[in-house]
Formats: C-alpha cells, sequence, structure tokens
C-alpha cells in the first residue's frame, strides 16, 4: 500500500463549496435516517406523482425483493431533457467528437429534445410499446444516446450491447431478452478502422433462434449495406416522416430502465435490470458530488455507452443534471497519442473520467504527448473500471493533471447502478491506489470466507450491508440466479465479488475480483465463457482460463487447452482457436496465450487447481501450494516445463 497522501487541503476546494463537515453529516444522515435523506434525494427529479414510500427492500433468499420510490411515477428521458428546455434550452446538452479529428457537434437540449422526440416515434411507427426490448448496437455517436433516450420515453427497455461484441454475443443477448427491434449502424468508425455494424447484425439475426420484427439502421459512414424487406428501415429517412414531439410515457418507479449484459463467474452473461425512480436518482447524485459537477463544467467520461459507464455517467446522470457531456467516437491512441487532451483543449473540457488501462497506455507514450497540450481546462480527473496501480495514478495526478487536479477513484459495478466508494472532491484526502472512502448509503464491510465480519485494518471479501437506490432488481428472465449470485454466498449480504483491504483509515482498496470473472482492459469477462467458446472448436477437448498480471490491461487472458485424440498442437490451430473466441464473443476476448497441454491439475473430484493454473501463468513456480491432492500430481511439471518453453 502507497504510504503516500494527498491531502484535500493541498488541493483547490470543491467548486460547490462541499466541505469535508458536510460530508461527515449528510453520510451520517444517510445511514442514520437513510429513508429520509432518500427521500429529500427523490426531489433532484421532477415526478409526475412524486413518490411517499421510500424504500421496501429484503435480502432475505427466500423473500428477495428491493424497491425504491415504489408508488412513484416519472419518466427518464423527460428528467433528461424536457425539463431544461426552459432554463437551459439554447445550452449544449452532447458535444461530440468524431473519431476524425475534424468531425465535431454541438447538441442543444433543444436539439436535443427534438432529435429523441423523432427517435421514439420512429420507434412507435413499427409498433414499438411500453415494456418491449430494444436492442442497441451502435458506435458512439449522439444517436446512441437519442436511441436509449427515445426507449425511455416511451416505456421501452433498452438493451445496449457493446459495438465490439460479435454477431454470435449479440444473437444471445437478442435472444434472452427477447427483444422485437434493434436500432444500429451501417458501420462504426474506430481509430481510423471500419466497423461493420450492419454486417454483424444481419449474421447474428440468421442464427437459429433469432427473431426480430424491426431493424433500424442509421447511415453514419454510408457504406454500402444489404436491406431485408419488411425488417429493414434506414433510419435517416424514418425520421423525416414522423413529428418532432412526442409524450413522454407516464413510468412507475419500479418499471424497467434497461437491461445491460454483463460476464458472471458461471454461464452466459446475465441481463442486469435496472428499474427507473431509483437509479436516475443515484445516476443524478453521484454525477454530482463525485464529479463536483457544477454549470458551465464540460464533463467527459471515455467510456462506450455499451457498458454501465457510459450509461449512468454519459448518459443519464450527466443529463439528468443538465450538463453539458461529450461523447467521444474514437480511442485515445488516434491519430497520435495527444488525442485526448488535443480533445480536452478543443471542447474546454473541466472534468475527464477515463479507466486505468488507458492512463498506463498513455504513460508508455511519454510525457511529451501530454504536456504540448495546454490542459488548463482540466480540475477534475476520474478513474473507474479496475484497481489502479500507484505508479499510473502519480502519473495521472503530476502529469496529466499538473499536480492541481483532485484524482477520483470511483469503484463500482454494473449491478450497482453507480459509484459506491470514492473520494469526494475538496472532501477526501486522496492515497494513490485507494479508492477512499463509501458514497451516502453505502455500508461497505469485509467478510472472511465463513462470512464473519472483519474489523478494523484487514483484508477481506467485500460485501455491502444494505440497499440504495441504484441497485440492480433482479436478473432478467432469471430471478433465482440474481439471489444465488449476490446474496446466497453470504446470506443477507450483497456480494460483489471483489476483494479489498481496508487500512487504519478506514480507507478502501480493492484488489480485484475473488471470482472466476476477469477484468481485461476494465472490461469485465468471465472464464466459463471464454471456455466454453474454446471447446466449441472442433479440436478441443477442454480448456481452462485463468487471469494474468498484464502491464497494460491489468489482466491478460492465458488459456490452457487440451485437444481432443488424434489432434495435435500447430500454429495454425492456435491461431484458429484464437479467431474462434473472437468469432463467439468479440475482440475483447482474444486470448494473449494458448498453452495446449495434455491434462490440467485436478483433484481426485476432478475439480480443477486453478490456483496452480494462476501461478504457471504468471511464471511464478515458487508458491504453488500442495499438489498432493491432485489426482495426478505429475501434471503440473509439465505444464511448468511448458510454460518455461514458451
Ligand atoms: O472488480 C471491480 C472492478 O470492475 C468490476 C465491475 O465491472 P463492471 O460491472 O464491468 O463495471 C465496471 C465499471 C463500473 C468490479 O467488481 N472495478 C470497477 N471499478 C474499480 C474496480 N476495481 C478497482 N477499482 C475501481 N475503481
Amino acid at each position: 500500500m502507497s504510504q503516500e497522501k494527498i491531502t484535500a487541503a493541498s488541493l483547490p476546494p470543491a467548486k460547490s463549496g462541499y466541505a469535508p463537515a458536510d460530508y461527515d453529516a449528510d453520510y451520517h444522515r444517510s445511514i442514520d435516517e437513510p429513508d429520509a435523506f432518500w427521500a429529500d434525494q427523490a426531489s433532484r427529479l421532477a415526478w409526475i406523482k412524486a413518490p411517499t414510500k421510500i424504500s421496501d427492500v429484503s435480502w432475505d433468499k427466500d423473500d428477495l425483493h428491493i424497491k425504491w420510490y415504489e408508488d412513484g411515477v416519472l419518466n427518464a428521458c423527460y428528467n433528461c431533457v424536457d425539463r431544461h428546455l426552459a432554463t437551459r434550452g439554447d445550452e449544449t446538452a452532447i458535444i461530440f467528437e468524431g473519431d476524425d479529428p475534424s468531425v465535431a457537434e454541438h447538441i442543444t437540449y433543444k436539439q436535443l429534445h427534438i432529435q429523441v422526440c423523432r427517435f421514439a416515434n420512429a420507434l412507435k411507427a413499427r409498433n414499438v410499446k411500453k415494456g418491449d426490448r430494444v436492442i442497441i448496437y451502435m458506435p458512439m455517436i449522439p444517436q446512441a444516446a437519442y436511441a436509449m433516450l427515445a426507449c425511455a420515453r416511451i416505456g421501452a427497455v433498452h438493451s445496449v450491447v457493446f459495438g465490439g461484441f460479435s454477431p454470435e454475443a449479440l444473437a444471445s443477448r437478442i435472444i434472452d431478452c427477447g427483444a422485437t427491434a434493434l436500432i444500429t449502424a451501417d458501420e462504426g468508425l474506430r481509430g481510423g478502422k471500419k466497423v461493420p455494424l450492419k454486417k454483424n447484425v444481419d449474421a447474428a439475426l440468421a442464427k437459429k433462434g433469432v427473431d426480430l420484427r424491426t431493424v433500424l439502421i442509421w447511415r453514419h459512414t454510408g457504406a454500402d449495406i444489404e436491406l431485408e424487406g419488411s425488417r429493414d428501415h434506414i433510419l435517416n429517412d424514418v425520421l423525416m416522416d414522423v413529428h418532432p414531439d412526442c409524450r413522454p410515457e407516464p413510468m412507475n418507479a419500479e418499471d424497467p430502465l434497461f437491461i445491460l449484459y454483463t460476464s458472471g463467474s458461471t454461464g452466459k452473461p446475465k441481463g442486469v435490470l435496472h428499474t427507473t425512480g431509483g437509479y436516475m436518482v443515484y445516476a443524478s447524485l453521484t454525477h454530482e458530488k463525485v464529479f463536483d459537477y457544477q454549470q458551465g463544467d464540460v464533463f467527459w467520461c471515455t467510456a462506450d455507452v455499451g457498458w454501465i459507464t457510459g450509461h449512468s455517467y454519459i448518459v443519464y446522470g450527466p443529463l439528468a443534471n443538465g450538463a453539458t457531456t461529450l461523447m467521444f467516437e474514437g480511442v485515445p491512441t488516434y491519430p497520435d497519442a495527444g488525442r485526448c487532451w488535443e480533445v480536452v483543449d478543443k471542447h474546454n473540457v473541466s472534468i475527464f473520467y477515463t479507466a486505468p488501462t488507458a492512463i498506463r497506455a498513455l504513460m508508455r507514450e511519454g510525457d511529451e504527448w501530454v504536456t504540448k497540450h495546454d490542459r488548463s481546462s482540466l480540475r477534475l480527473l476520474g478513474t473507474v473500471g479496475e484497481p489502479i496501480n500507484p505508479e499510473a495514478w502519480m502519473w495521472y495526478y503530476n502529469v496529466v493533471g499538473d499536480g492541481r487536479c483532485a484524482v477520483v477513484d470511483t469503484w463500482w459495478q454494473t449491478e450497482t447502478g453507480g459509484i459506491l466508494i470514492s473520494a469526494l472532491p475538496g472532501v477526501t484526502d486522496l492515497k494513490p491506489g485507494s479508492a477512499t472512502k463509501p458514497f451516502f448509503g453505502i455500508k461497505p464491510a469485509l467478510v472472511d470466507n465463513e462470512g464473519h465480519f472483519i474489523e478494523g485494518a484487514a483484508d477481506g471479501n467485500l460485501v455491502i450491508t444494505g440497499s440504495w437506490p441504484g441497485q440492480m432488481r433482479t436478473v432478467y428472465g432469471d430471478h433465482q440466479r440474481f439471489v444465488e449470485t449476490y446474496f446466497s454466498t453470504y446470506p443477507g449480504l450483497y456480494f460483489t465479488g471483489d476483494g479489498a483491504k481496508r487500512d487504519e483509515d478506514g480507507y478502501f482498496w480493492i484488489t480485484g475480483r475473488v471470482d472466476d470473472v476477469l477484468n481485461i482492459s476494465g472490461h469485465r469477462m468471465g472464464t466459463a465463457e471464454i471456455e466454453s467458446a474454446l471447446v466449441a472448436h472442433k479440436a478441443v477437448a477442454e480448456a481452462a482460463v485463468v487471469g494474468y498480471p498484464h502491464d497494460i490491461k491489468g489482466q491478460g487472458i492465458y488459456a490452457y487447452v487440451i485437444l481432443k485424440q488424434g489432434k495435435s498442437e500447430s500454429e495454425e490451430l492456435v491461431k484458429e482457436l484464437v479467431a474462434q473466441v473472437r468469432e463467439e464473443i468479440g475482440p475483447i476476448a482474444k486470448p494473449d496465450h494458448i498453452h495446449i497441454t495434455p491434462g490440467l491439475p485436478k483433484t481426485r473430484s476432478g475439480k480443477i487447481m486453478r490456483r496452480i493454473l494462476r501461478k504457471i501463468a504468471e511464471n511464478d513456480y515458487g508458491a504453488l501450494g500442495d499438489t498432493s491432492t491432485l489426482a495426478d500430481p505429475g501434471i503440473v511439471d509439465t505444464l511448468i516445463e511448458n510454460r518455461k518453453n514458451r
């Protein structure tokens, strides 16, 4: 643990004037009188009917339910768009920065309103109704946000699928949520390369069991695409024929807002379901407090809207707060490694939020790429998605922020809807590498493997002991999986899947996943998913996947593969296996190493000892622990020998 500490007092105070004593008072109230605290926070939003019931939560696995603001009625899109029209209709809601540095656009709240209404009417014209599921498979362009908000406006439940996912992954999500419509683009652009989105959609829809009534295609690059009879429509054309106004649908606070798929330690990705009222209150409050957001700031979160970070901190949180949010289509290293800082200067970005993997990649390119840009508009930096090593933190703080911007390391998950542990600017003393302290209403705790609470400075499994409004409500279509995944390991507690240390000041240091979930460049991947992609190859009998430390990506993917009888290792086969994973999941799941082996270390009952596989992948043979219980202890030497030879 780094001993360095940067006191809040040594940095500029919060622009909001929020001070340490305010945090203490608010935090204590949020814990001591949660319903009163969250009742007050509901007034951040415009309600059609204000809620009178604040929370009704049970984490008992036989009666698990989570309800916030359950008698409230509102519309999320109205809160992000319409209610700002009178006060800031002509101010910029979205700044779009294209992949091509010569492309940029400012969209005011008034323009946003018209676009979103048109998108909503386009969906209605195709008979999409309240409660229907709509897949959004788009590049990082404003039309992705219009599509999300349009769904929210008419009460349809969107499920955004990251544009980097393969047709196979897209197909399984379409089937799982029973979507009737899909919104996509002809192509996406990333770092000068084209992403064939519509082609991927065609491939997904050609798969068995996939059926969709409507595909709306935004013409972005103008590429040649095939259109299928009554199913496919060019969105640009449809929008010309629809009315520019659309009434927002009154939604109950507990009506679903979106489903977002995320990987777990077993099985296929699960559809994390978030509802309307609690999610919106939480996204809006965390955006304002964690980022000290004030009118006039330009907020840039570099995530993709295909992830939860993009949902909460590009679209819903900032727009609920009437902010100016920047959407960037490209990548941080195109056309060169100075792109982020060029964009910061060009659009006067004041708050910048990114992932440690991007920071490490930019750090490797050298300081000049940063220092040759002015960056004086920046006043706050944030990170999310994976543990940040103190070295990268210090570089971010000293080089990017010139030692004058607080760095907020925000810990949270797809399931949590918004940030749960983070420093607050002007309030929290910073320790590089620590996510620091809980947000309002959040009660983190550490437990040992038997579920006993561990007090004081210690290491343990991170749990949360009480609900908050942004919490996911269920796994779409599989409530039992929700109960089992999160509330059964430690009954009565929400298990995060993460390990953490708490230091003597009560600061939390997230140490990473303690389950079989990998975190590759801040993206979640289940080892089981990658293994099942590998065994789908005709030459593969069995596969075991583990993570290993990777300088840039945080974790890399190491796959052990046993071939079927009669198959032998070749360069060609290894390439085929990598391609197979790309095809089944997407490029982000591509293994960094494929290790063909005659066997795996298994216990006599057949359980794979992943601990040993992790150590060997890490090239760390000193601490393999007890291998005597293995069915075939000799396999360990074979694996090590093989590893050394690669
Ligand atoms: O392991 C933690 C890591 O990312 C996981 C959640 O991944 P996902 O649902 O994809 O959401 C990522 C963006 C919110 C967590 O279980 N994680 C997220 N933020 C941090 C982190 N690990 C350490 N420090 C963080 N700030």
